[in-house]
């Protein structure tokens, strides 16, 4: 069976997630700083799957996926408590968004490598395989087990084992159809769209704007 980490998975996105790898059958190791807190956001969670809590080092260390839910600003921390951690083997998938919400402003922060999913490659070891997704659906639908999500998510990676992995993944979720969008540069167009739903989603009032590609075979 497949363990997953999520490396902050008390988060809003990271909870989500877990609770939707846990039942589609994957054993998730919800991660945290303090697994005291990770404890506490199981516990209120309803049972369903295999679920367990640890540190984030620890959930890394025990697991084949590892799906980075953290704040982007944060990232650069994370990964380097992660980093001599972090297996040959691995497969990260990356969800982070660098915006950011100042006085009710949405602003995109612009890493200097071009996206947050670059940014993130640039800091880990040659031998982690990454791919980003899971950046446009947001972490409430996510979270409504039982609502048609009915939309599609997009892929991007380098690595074709962390594509496959990524694909694989997103079809875990009922309604939504993978869209792989090619090399992991292609991260700054998937940012940039997560950033037009926000803007849609404030500007019509509504919560749960996403996206369904037309045109595709
Ligand atoms: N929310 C959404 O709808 C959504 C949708 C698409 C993508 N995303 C992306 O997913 C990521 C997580 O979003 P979120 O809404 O779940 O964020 P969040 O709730 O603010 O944070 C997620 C978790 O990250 C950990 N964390 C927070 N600050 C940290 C720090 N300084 N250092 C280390 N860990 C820290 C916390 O876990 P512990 O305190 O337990 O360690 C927290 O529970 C973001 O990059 C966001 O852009 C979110």
């Amino acid at each position: 069976m497949t363990t997953i980490a999520i490396v902050g998975g008390t988060g809003h996105h990271g909870r989500a997630l877990a609770r939707r790898f846990a039942s589609a059958g994957l054993a998730v190791i919800v991660g945290s700083r303090d697994p005291q807190r990770a404890r506490a956001a199981v516990a209120a969670w309803p049972a369903r799957g295999s679920i367990d809590v640890a540190d984030n080092v620890t959930a890394v260390e025990h697991s084949d996926v590892i799906v980075l839910a953290v704040p982007f600003a944060s990232v650069d921390v994370v990964l380097t408590d992660l980093h001599a951690h972090l297996r040959g083997d691995s497969v990260m998938i990356d969800v982070t968004v660098p915006v950011t919400f100042t006085g009710g402003k949405m602003a995109m922060a612009e890493p200097a490598e071009g996206s947050a999913a670059e940014h993130i490659r640039s800091r880990l070891p040659d031998r982690v395989h990454l791919a980003a997704a899971f950046k446009t659906l947001p972490a409430h639908l996510l979270e409504a087990a039982g609502e048609p999500l009915d939309c599609d998510e997009f892929v991007c990676a380098d690595s074709e084992t962390a594509r496959r992995r990524a694909i694989a993944l997103v079809e875990l979720l009922p309604g939504v159809r993978p869209v792989d969008i090619g090399p992991l540069s292609g991260a700054r167009f998937i940012e940039h769209a997560t950033a037009l739903a926000i803007a849609i989603n404030r500007r019509h009032k509504v919560d749960a704007a996403r996206f369904r590609v037309v045109g595709l075979a």
